[in-house]
């Protein structure tokens, strides 16, 4: 199996099994079908970057019934294109999605090679070989972690990730065909998502349980091996829940660089690694809440004290009016903190 007609087989093998078996999903084109819109393309892949295609399919139609072409989102509001983005995290997904759509509004067509894609901002070379893979039917070699999966078990390589990623990404590459590559990139993601899962993969039914060589040591279920990760530090801090006394919510937004930002949040402390030194945005009557809030960001964990307060009509600061404001709106946490909040604030 391991030379040019043996992996031109493979290729083909899968691609008859994603013309039976591919996952319908909002963004894509039926197998063998026309070229999909390489806007819906764009903003799907952008979307599903370290999220789940179960996370993303509400926001992909939410933001294509608003804004259905790059044009129309290009010309959208910052602030409203946060708030759609709200709870998808990875923020600065959403600023760069917005300078992108600027970027091709400008140029006046998404570039149609993987150089050309990879230029625009929040473009990487993932998300630039599937564009240009599944939206311009380019040979282009599309690897994520569903593809280092795959790649892993088919050649049986004990490589730990990260180092591992070259090396599976030559191996994904030599499968990739000339014919088709789009279809063949969702292909080998579809396989990776259903079949090839991480724990008890389904290799009774895998199309590529001939050639696979951890299939055939039993060693699939452990691959890909992985370094282990450094555990993650724990940060301290205080977020302030306050409410005027018409029923306007305190908030602010966040600067637009770092963590969240550019996002709708709670005013509060810095995030640090002792305990926090109070820091309310407006003298009142700020009492704890009974809970603490916990969440997970990428490098560390946060542990959040809550404080509220009732505000008085003439405090200052940047109030939203209660029939403005939706909690959807804001980033997990801070939506966390509201729900863990508003009781105490009869709301
Ligand atoms: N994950 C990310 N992009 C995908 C796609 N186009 N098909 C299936 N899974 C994906």
């Amino acid at each position: 199996m391991r030379d040019e007609a043996g992996y031109a087989q493979m290729s083909a093998e899968l691609l008859a099994w994603y013309d039976r078996h591919a996952r319908a999903l909002p963004w894509r084109v039926p197998p063998g079908g026309a070229a999909a819109d390489p806007y819906r393309v764009w903003l799907s892949e952008v979307m599903l970057q370290q999220t789940t295609v179960a996370a993303v399919k509400d926001y992909f139609h939410r933001f294509t019934a608003r804004w259905p072409t790059v044009q129309a989102l290009a010309a959208a509001e910052d602030a409203d294109v946060m708030a759609e983005w709200a709870g998808l995290g990875y923020y600065a997904r959403a600023r760069n999605l917005l300078k992108c759509a600027r970027a091709v509004v400008a140029m006046g067509a998404f570039p149609d090679t993987r150089a050309g894609l990879q230029e625009l901002p929040g473009i990487g070379p993932y998300t630039s070989a599937a564009i240009a893979a599944i939206a311009f039917g380019r040979a282009e070699t599309v690897v994520d972690g569903n593809v280092e999966r795959v790649m892993a078990r088919i050649f049986d390589d004990h490589t730990p990730l990260p180092a591992a990623k070259p090396i599976l990404t030559d191996y994904a590459a030599r499968l990739t065909p000339d014919a088709r590559p789009g279809d063949y990139a969702q292909a080998v993601m579809d396989l990776g998502a259903t079949i090839c899962t991480p724990r008890n993969p389904a290799c009774g039914i895998c199309p590529w349980r001939g050639p696979c060589a951890a299939r055939a040591t039993g060693t699939a279920p452990d691959l890909p091996r992985k370094t282990p990760k450094a555990t993650k530090p724990v940060r301290f801090g205080i977020a302030y829940i306050g409410r005027r006394v018409d029923g306007a919510w305190l908030l602010e937004r966040r600067p637009p660089k770092g963590l969240l930002g550019g996002t709708l949040g709670w005013p509060g402390t810095d995030w640090a690694s002792s305990d926090p030194v109070e820091a309310p945005p407006v003298a009142a009557d700020w009492r704890a809440v009974n809970a603490e809030l916990r969440h997970t960001f990428t490098h560390f964990h946060l542990r959040l004290a809550l404080r509220v307060a009732h505000l008085p009509m003439d405090a200052e600061g940047h109030f939203v009016p209660a029939d403005a404001f939706n909690p959807r709106d804001l980033p997990t946490l801070m939506r966390k903190a509201h729900a863990l909040a508003a009781p105490a604030l009869g709301a």
